[in-house]
């Protein structure tokens, strides 16, 4: 049975081998045109005059459109339509499409695009967290978050201390950039293969663009290049000018955006600013904390909202605060609307959490594990939004990481590593999270499948879920074999189409096998009920026979499966109402890091990982997303960073100069244990999602060099807390361990 075994991913051959493909892989028509963006160069400007004269002039440019080409609507969005495909009289940010050229091909049409005159008036632009919050620039209301008696409790407290903590921005670069082909049949009808973890959405903002209904425009998806969050509706700003274009010249339109201009249209990971103050026990209880969270929102809306509820209520990562208060506000600024990304807005405010933690443990006199270990989150705990804790597996995995990673050994032998050396110094560091998997939202709860059972015996598993390379259509195709006892070789999963799965939710927050596992299931489960009376006829029958013969008994070989949570109430933080999440899974993580005092480089010597996922529906794929996301996350705090200079542009939006792990910089040894732990009762066959939440686990990292850089300023006869902000890069390693020593 192959639910719960390792499977090789279904595209794992063609992947590796260069020979799957992505959208820019589909051969190119005759005829077809290619469509370059022309992108603003100011942060915030009234846009005077555009003359594309000099562009239209360029052999093999074939035509030109901005907002005046737009036969329906302009304005996307997650939540609210506030993005604009082709700006209009004024630009909110430097890299906003402008609008666009089209060329015979994508070199002429990106050389021409660079042609196009824009005449600005250049207006005042905000473009930091700290430049908003001085004149008040947000978006939407605070998000609020209260239990207990902060104030009673900062008062009563053995300790209190107030400080401030930054996190980095932090681009998805997964490895297929923004691409979308157009094209135009008879009857207005638009067939758009794009790029997006979000069909139904994309194609809405598509029929708006073009003034048609949604029945005329199909959404496809074979595969994503990764994702990782940044697909959600931004695919629009390709998908948008390829139909647009499409539609004007009635040809098939590529757009595909090159890295930097991907880079610098799209939003990228919140940076956050945490202000907090904190009041902790003599025996290092977490007491109180009142906090306040920024993020840099962008110039629009997008998901900045619910990546800031769930930041806030994720706030307290793995450790229990008693009496806790939490303001949640997205500023709003002249730069790219950041959006999802791995994690949700969890990373940002677990750094956070872990400053905190890591000042406690300074005033009290703790190490932070012995802080750590303290306030686990245990079972009985309540959330401080209201949900009951249970099942929480925290406590054996914290004990079990401890004794599996050596930690008390391996701790003495960094002291004495350090004692030995002078400019390298080593840090051990052990970090715990809780991770709540759901949507906050009812409604996006759901998810449809449709499997067909062709007469040969073969089975098509459609459903509303996208493959972004985490192994979503192997881990359904498991569930369709479990369901109707065919092996996996017979069934097959061809693409996402909105044909298929109309109004199908986004794939996000690790919850497309939860949503979609159960829609196919379902299915299957209709069509095994279907064939029952037939099976038993034909006892031990072979399934190709059987088939064969409830087509001629006219059995229907095709059904649909529909899965919603049993949750029904919104979930709102200020008044605890409704659940935010479906369960919860948990880790532990143990890392060694050493660091060069001279140079400020890192290097992750060894983690391990120890993760409550229930019962892997497939270890091998699981443990590859835990890895993956663990080095995303190590990226995220030790090297990926991205800096606006006083115009607003991107400095370093080339792989050149911005950094991801690669081969030199992830861990040297990585270790993953799943927890044998059963006892859960979710509805995948037990299983909880592993796409986001080990991410989390890279604290550890951060934490490590934290306490590799005590050590040398100890060595300088300095003690107690420093601040680190993430990502933690050679200049702030550097300057933390006191520059002057370099002299
Ligand atoms: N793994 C790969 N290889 N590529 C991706 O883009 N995205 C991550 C995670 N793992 C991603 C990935 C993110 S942000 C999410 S929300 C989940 O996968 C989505 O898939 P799932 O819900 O099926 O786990
Ligand atoms: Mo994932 S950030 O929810 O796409």
């Amino acid at each position: 049975d192959a639910v719960g075994r390792t499977v090789n991913v279904t595209h794992a051959d063609s992947a590796v081998s260069g020979r799957a493909i992505y959208v820019d892989d589909i051969p190119e028509e005759k005829d077809e045109l290619f469509v370059g963006l022309v992108l603003s160069k100011r942060a915030h400007a009234r846009i005077v005059h555009v003359n594309p004269a000099r562009a239209l002039a360029f052999e093999g440019v074939t035509g030109y459109i901005d907002h005046s080409d737009i036969p329906g609507r302009d304005g996307y969005g997650s939540i609210v339509p506030d993005q604009l495909v082709f700006a209009k009289d004024e630009v909110l940010y430097s890299g906003q499409p402008i609008s666009g050229v089209i060329a015979t091909s994508r070199e002429i049409a990106l050389r021409a695009a660079d042609m196009v005159e824009v005449q600005y008036e250049d207006l005042p632009a905000i473009l930091t967290i700290e430049d908003a919050i001085a004149v008040g620039s947000y978006i939407g209301d605070a998000i609020k978050m209260c239990e207990g008696d902060v104030e009673a409790a900062l008062t009563s407290a053995s300790y209190t201390f107030e400080g401030e903590y930054g996190t980095g921005l932090q681009d998805h670069f997964y490895m297929e950039p923004q691409a979308s082909v157009a094209r135009v049949r008879e009857d207005n009808e638009v067939e758009v293969c794009v790029t997006t973890q979000n069909i139904a959405t994309v194609q809405g903002a598509l029929a708006n663009l073009l003034g048609v209904t949604s029945n005329k425009v199909t959404v496809k998806v074979k595969r994503l290049g990764g994702s990782f969050g940044g697909k959600d509706v931004i695919p629009v700003a390709s998908a948008g000018p390829a139909a647009i274009a499409a539609k004007k010249t009635g040809r098939t339109v590529r757009c595909v955006l090159p890295r930097e201009v991907d880079m610098a249209v799209r939003g990228k990971r919140h940076p956050f600013l945490g202000r907090y103050k904190v009041g902790v026990s003599m025996d290092g209880v977490l007491e109180a904390v009142d906090l306040r969270l920024y993020s840099n929102g962008g110039y629009a809306m997008d998901l900045s909202l619910l990546i800031m509820e769930l930041a806030v209520i994720a706030c307290e990562s793995g450790y229990k605060v008693r009496n806790l208060r939490v303001e949640g506000r997205v500023c709003r600024t002249n730069t790219s609307s950041n959006t999802a990304m791995r994690g949700f807005g969890h990373p940002q405010s677990a750094l956070i959490m872990e400053d905190i933690v890591a000042r406690a443990a300074a005033v009290t006199g703790f190490t932070p594990e012995q802080m750590r270990e303290r306030n686990l989150y245990k079972s009985g705990d309540v959330t401080p939004y209201g949900t009951l804790m249970e099942k929480v597996t925290l406590t054996s995995l914290w004990a079990e990481c401890k004794r599996k990673s050596e930690f008390e050994r391996r701790l003495k032998e960094v002291e004495s590593f350090n004692a030995n050396n002078r400019w390298k110094k080593r840090g051990l560091s052990m970090t715990a999270s809780k991770y709540g998997v759901g949507f906050s939202a009812v409604f996006l709860n759901q998810g449809a499948a449709l499997v067909n059972i062709y007469m040969d015996g073969s089975v098509l598993v459609a459903h509303g879920g996208i493959e972004m390379g985490q192994g979503l259509h192997t881990k359904l195709i498991q569930i369709a074999s479990r369901v109707l006892g065919v092996p996996r070789e017979k069934i097959f999963t061809n693409e996402t189409s909105s044909r298929e799965i109309p109004n199908a939710t986004v794939t996000a927050g690790s919850m497309g096998t939860d949503t979609y596992g159960p829609a196919v299931r379902i299915a299957c489960e209709t069509l095994v009920e279907r064939l029952k009376p037939l099976r038993e006829q034909m006892q031990g029958a072979p399934w190709e026979k059987l088939i064969i013969a409830a087509f001629f008994q006219r059995i229907q070989l095709s059904a649909t499966g529909f899965w919603k949570s049993p949750m029904t109430e919104n979930f709102h933080a200020e008044t605890k109402s409704g659940r935010p999440h479906n369960f919860y899974t948990y880790g532990t993580a143990c890392t060694e890091v050493e660091i060069d005092v001279l140079t400020g480089e890192s290097q992750v010597v060894r983690a391990d990982l120890f993760v409550d996922i229930g019962r892997s529906l497939n270890p091998a794929v699981d443990i590859g997303q835990i890895e993956g996301a663990f080095v995303q996350g190590l990226g995220m705090v030790t090297s990926e960073d991205m800096w606006v200079d006083e115009n607003g542009d991107i400095i370093n939006n080339t792989p050149l100069k911005y950094k991801i792990p690669n081969v030199s910089s992830i861990p040297r040894t990585l270790n993953v244990t799943l927890m044998k732990n059963f006892d859960v009762d979710t509805h995948v066959y037990s299983s909880k999602s592993a796409g986001e939440p080990p991410l989390i686990l890279a604290m550890s990292v951060i934490s490590a060099i934290k306490h590799a850089i005590a050590s040398a300023r100890e060595q300088r006869g300095e003690t107690g807390y420093f601040r680190l902000d993430s990502p933690a890069t050679v200049q702030r390693i550097q300057t933390a361990c006191g520059r002057q020593i370099i002299k």
